[in-house]
């Protein structure tokens, strides 16, 4: 198998296709739940890989008759996770169990090893699928858990998305930058991300501030993304107490990615959360009809936030794990 370096400005058509087939067959077999992405939002993905404090490179590995047999993709965070190198391996589903994956993983490892990253994380392994046993014979441990969740528009009773907001506090929403007179104390609400249950991950999140939250909001838009955002106000303070966002790509229109929801510590247990996810939901399906489908993920053992999701309409399809090891460790373990 040979390896060849994707460069996100100057991707070919050939490229694009053979990686919109390729992942078409990788998730007809490891999540047949999920519908295809568009060529349009593989070439999206692949082309905006590099944007961000997280850039990716994606690999391309093709046999000698050119088949596409498997992908990988490095990250290397620049601000939090400095010493992590984020690794994703797809190998072609009938070309499995041949030796692909662990080319794949040698070359990302070596990359890693150039960078100066210490520390290695695979993502997204679903259970009883074949990342995991795989990653632990390299010396990967997994660190945490995670539900996906997706909510069928079509399907959902669009009375559970009718949520008061407790009293004392208002909704505000906007779709792309927030406004200059919150920024501060919404900077603040999203740190409260990191309340958030991580098991035994050692991945940061990043430490928000009115900066990063420019930067970030930059990014999404470079990356052909709408970000709209829900937040709780309380009404004493006039502060951002709670905070969601959700993104749609311009080239997967009929996706929704929910991320982050986060309420402030002292603001907790007077159902916050479930109103801004609902005001959320409220705002996407009259503005945004195309969306077909809303997905997330939650820590496993983020009770709370998975019984919210279940009461606005979603269900769970799966449990994937994050797997983290040493370099060294995988290094060798891989015979180097
Ligand atoms: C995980 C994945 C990358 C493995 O690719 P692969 O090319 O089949 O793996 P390899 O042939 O290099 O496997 C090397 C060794 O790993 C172990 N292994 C691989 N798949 C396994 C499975 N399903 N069950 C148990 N062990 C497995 C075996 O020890 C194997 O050696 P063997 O075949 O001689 O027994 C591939 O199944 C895949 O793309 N899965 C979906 C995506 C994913 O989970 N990626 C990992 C996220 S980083």
């Amino acid at each position: 198998m040979q390896f060849t370096r994707l460069d996100p400005e100057r991707l070919t058509e050939r490229d694009v296709l053979d990686a919109t087939e390729f992942f078409a067959a990788v998730n007809a077999v490891d999540r047949p739940e999920w519908p295809p992405t568009p060529r349009a939002g593989i070439e999206e993905q692949l082309r905006s890989a590099h944007i961000g404090t997280e850039p990716g490179t994606f690999w391309l590995g093709r046999l000698e008759d050119e088949r596409l047999a498997a992908i990988g993709v490095i990250r290397l965070p620049q601000a939090e996770n400095t010493e992590l190198a984020p690794l994703d391996v797809r190998v072609h589903p009938q070309l499995r169990r041949q030796g692909f994956g662990e080319q794949t993983l040698r070359l990302l490892v070596d990359q890693a090893r150039e960078a100066g990253r210490t520390r290695l994380m695979g993502s997204q392994m679903r259970e009883g699928g074949p990342g995991l046993p795989w990653s632990k014979r390299f010396g990967f441990r997994p660190a945490h858990g995670y539900i996906v969740q997706d909510l069928q528009i079509a399907e959902s009773d669009p009375a559970l998305w009718d949520v008061p907001v407790a009293p004392g506090y208002q909704l505000q929403d906007w779709i792309g930058p927030a406004p200059e007179d919150v920024i501060e104390s919404y900077a603040a609400a999203r740190r409260a991300i990191s309340d958030a249950p991580s098991g035994e991950m050692t991945y940061q999140d990043p430490q928000w501030s009115p900066e990063r939250v420019r930067e970030d909001e930059a990014e999404i838009a470079a990356m052909g993304a709408e970000q709209r955002v829900v937040v709780a106000i309380h009404e004493a303070t006039g502060e951002v107490v709670g905070i969601t966002q959700l993104f749609v790509y311009a080239n997967r229109p009929k996706h929704g990615y929910q991320s982050d929801t986060a309420v402030l510590a002292a603001h907790r247990g007077r159902g916050l959360g479930r109103a801004i996810k609902a005001a959320m939901m409220r705002r996407l399906v009259r503005e945004r009809p195309e969306v077909e489908h809303v997905s997330t993920q939650t820590a496993a053992d983020n009770k709370w936030m998975a019984q919210v999701n279940h009461q606005i309409g979603y269900r769970t399809l799966w449990t994937h794990f994050y797997a983290e090891a040493d370099t060294d460790l995988v290094h060798e373990r891989l015979g180097e």
